[in-house]
Parts: structure tokens; C-alpha cells; sequence
């Protein structure tokens, strides 16, 4: 008899618990993801000695888009820069960097960072800019997964203390720019996969250890205006790659004569 009421009266629950589980899912997932933010930071500062009390800002006193270095994004209140150069800082760079997944550019460059550059940098899918140069004692490899960063445009790795080759893998960054590994302690070949760098401008591996024939690919990159490779064991024809890769416009290049 009451069969109609009852029914709507679930239809009226379920609908109600439906609306009430897709509100605590949507502020569960605007919660955390700045609050991973707020962690990861936390922890990147942890790992770091600042003299200068470049970070004193970084307590709970001030919400993160206030601290010192730190941008965030108008919408959702998501770090999307972060620019700490030049202020003396000693340490690693913590992983935790890379669960900060908005973030569109990283400055490092001119501080006292030693240890590696994380691999969990590939998580920036987002990331444009990733300035890391002039940490004297910044080594290890550079992380393969680095070629995940497929919005990177400008890479810049120059007077660091990095070892081993160049990943192939960076041939994926369609974006790139500026690819500065200049003054490092890089071996092994120059990758041929860098052809396919159709972005790129400026080109720097000047003062490595890199070996063997420079590739044709070179003749590849449609952006390139300038390339430096002296100061290595690197051989080839790279006259004829450049007059063909150039046809008139001027591209700037560097090689051994030795
Ligand atoms: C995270 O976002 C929520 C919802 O917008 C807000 O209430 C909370 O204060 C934010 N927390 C931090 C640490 O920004
Ligand atoms: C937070 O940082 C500000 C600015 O450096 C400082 O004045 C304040 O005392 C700090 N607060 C705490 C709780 O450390
Ligand atoms: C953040 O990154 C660290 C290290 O890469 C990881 O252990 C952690 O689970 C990540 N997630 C959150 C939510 O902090
Ligand atoms: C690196 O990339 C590989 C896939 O190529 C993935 O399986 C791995 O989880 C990534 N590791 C980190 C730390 O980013
Ligand atoms: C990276 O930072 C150094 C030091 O501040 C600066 O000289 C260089 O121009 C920067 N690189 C790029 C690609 O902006
Ligand atoms: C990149 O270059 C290599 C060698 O030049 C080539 O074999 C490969 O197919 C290219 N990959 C992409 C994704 O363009
Ligand atoms: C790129 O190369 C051009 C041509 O040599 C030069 O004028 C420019 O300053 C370089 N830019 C960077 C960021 O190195």
C-alpha cells in the first residue's frame, strides 16, 4: 500500500547520500592537493641550511603562497613557481619537490646544493623552466626521467657537477629552448636523438668529457642559433652540418679545432 512514499523516500536518501559523498570527495581532493603542497615544501625546506635565514618565512604564521620564493596560481592556490637563487642555501634537493604538480618553474641555480638531482622532477609535467645551474657540487646523472617534463622549455644545468651521459631521452622534449649542460664533467657521446629538438636554440656542452663523432641529426634542429661543443674529444663535420642546417641564416657555432 505504502509502497510509493517508502520508494521515494529512498530515492530521496540515495540522491541525498550521493550529493553528500560527492561534496566530501571534492573538498577531500582540494584539501589534499594543496596540503601536499604545504608538505612538500615543508620537507624541500628541511633538507636545507640557510645562514641567511632566507626561509624564516616559512612557518605556519603565513599561508605557503606567502612565503619567501613562493608563487602560487590565483585559482587554485597551487604552487606554480618557486625562486630561491642566489640565497645561499646548502643541502639536497628533497624528492618531495616533485609532488608540487603545478609547479611551472624551479630556480635553483647559484646556492650550495650537493647529493642529485631528484628523478621524481620528471612528476612536473607542468614544469617550463628548470634552472639548476651554478651548484658546484650539485652531481649524480641527469635523471632520465627528466623527459617526462614535456612542457619544459628552458634547461639549465651549467657549472654543476654532473656525470656520465646525456640521457637520449631528452630528444622527447619538443619544447626545449635552451639546453645548457655547459662545465660539467658529462662522457659518452652526443646523443643523435637531439635532432629531433626542433625547438631549440641554444645548445651548450661546452667543457665535458663528451666523445666521438658529432651526429648529422644536428642538421635537424630548424630553431638552432647557436651551438657550442669545444672543449671536448667531440670530431665530425660539423662545418657542413651547420652551412647545411644554416642556408644563409646565421648560426653561431663552437667546435674543437684540435
Ligand atoms: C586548501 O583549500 C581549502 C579549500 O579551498 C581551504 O579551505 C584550505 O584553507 C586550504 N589550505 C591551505 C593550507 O591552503
Ligand atoms: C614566522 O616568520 C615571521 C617572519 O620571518 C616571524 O616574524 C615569525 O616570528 C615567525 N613565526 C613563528 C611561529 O616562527
Ligand atoms: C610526495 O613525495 C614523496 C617522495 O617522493 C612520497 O614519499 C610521498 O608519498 C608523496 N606524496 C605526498 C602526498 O606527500
Ligand atoms: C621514472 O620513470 C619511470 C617510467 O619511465 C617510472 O616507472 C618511474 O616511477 C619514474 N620514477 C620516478 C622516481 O620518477
Ligand atoms: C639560470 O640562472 C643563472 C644564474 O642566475 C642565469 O645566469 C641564467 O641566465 C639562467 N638560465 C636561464 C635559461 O634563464
Ligand atoms: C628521435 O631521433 C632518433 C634518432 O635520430 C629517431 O630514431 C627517433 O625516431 C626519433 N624519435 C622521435 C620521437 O622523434
Ligand atoms: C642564444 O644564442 C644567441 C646567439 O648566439 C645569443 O644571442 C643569446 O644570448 C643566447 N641566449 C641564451 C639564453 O644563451
Amino acid at each position: 500500500m505504502n509502497t510509493r512514499p517508502l520508494f521515494s523516500l529512498t530515492c530521496h536518501a540515495i540522491f541525498l547520500l550521493f550529493l553528500s559523498l560527492s561534496i566530501s570527495k571534492f573538498s577531500l581532493a582540494t584539501t589534499l592537493s594543496n596540503e601536499t603542497d604545504k608538505l612538500a615544501l615543508l620537507e624541500f625546506k628541511s633538507h636545507i641550511d640557510s645562514p641567511l635565514n632566507v626561509l624564516a618565512s616559512w612557518n605556519d604564521s603565513f599561508h605557503f603562497c606567502h612565503w619567501v620564493g613562493v608563487t602560487c596560481g590565483n585559482k587554485h592556490q597551487r604552487v606554480i613557481g618557486l625562486d630561491l637563487k642566489n640565497s645561499k642555501l646548502v643541502g639536497t634537493i628533497s624528492p618531495h619537490i616533485g609532488n608540487l604538480s603545478f609547479l611551472r618553474s624551479l630556480n635553483l641555480a647559484s646556492n650550495s646544493f650537493h647529493g642529485g638531482i631528484p628523478s621524481e622532477v620528471g612528476y612536473l609535467t607542468r614544469l617550463g623552466n628548470l634552472n639548476l645551474s651554478h651548484n658546484p657540487k650539485l652531481g649524480g646523472e641527469i635523471p632520465v626521467n627528466l623527459s617526462h617534463c614535456s612542457n619544459l622549455q628552458y634547461l639549465d644545468l651549467q657549472y654543476n657537477d654532473l656525470v656520465q651521459g646525456i640521457p637520449s631521452e631528452l630528444g622527447f622534449l619538443s619544447k626545449l629552448q635552451i639546453l645548457n649542460l655547459r662545465n660539467n664533467h658529462l662522457s659518452g657521446r652526443f646523443p643523435p636523438s637531439l635532432g629531433n629538438l626542433s625547438s631549440l636554440q641554444n645548445l651548450s656542452f661546452l667543457y665535458n668529457n663528451l666523445e666521438g663523432e658529432i651526429p648529422n641529426t644536428v642538421a635537424q634542429m630548424k630553431s638552432l642559433k647557436s651551438i657550442v661543443v669545444s672543449e671536448n674529444h667531440l670530431s665530425g663535420l660539423m662545418e657542413k652540418i651547420i652551412a647545411e642546417l644554416g642556408e644563409g641564416e646565421e648560426v653561431e657555432a663552437s667546435i674543437n679545432h684540435h
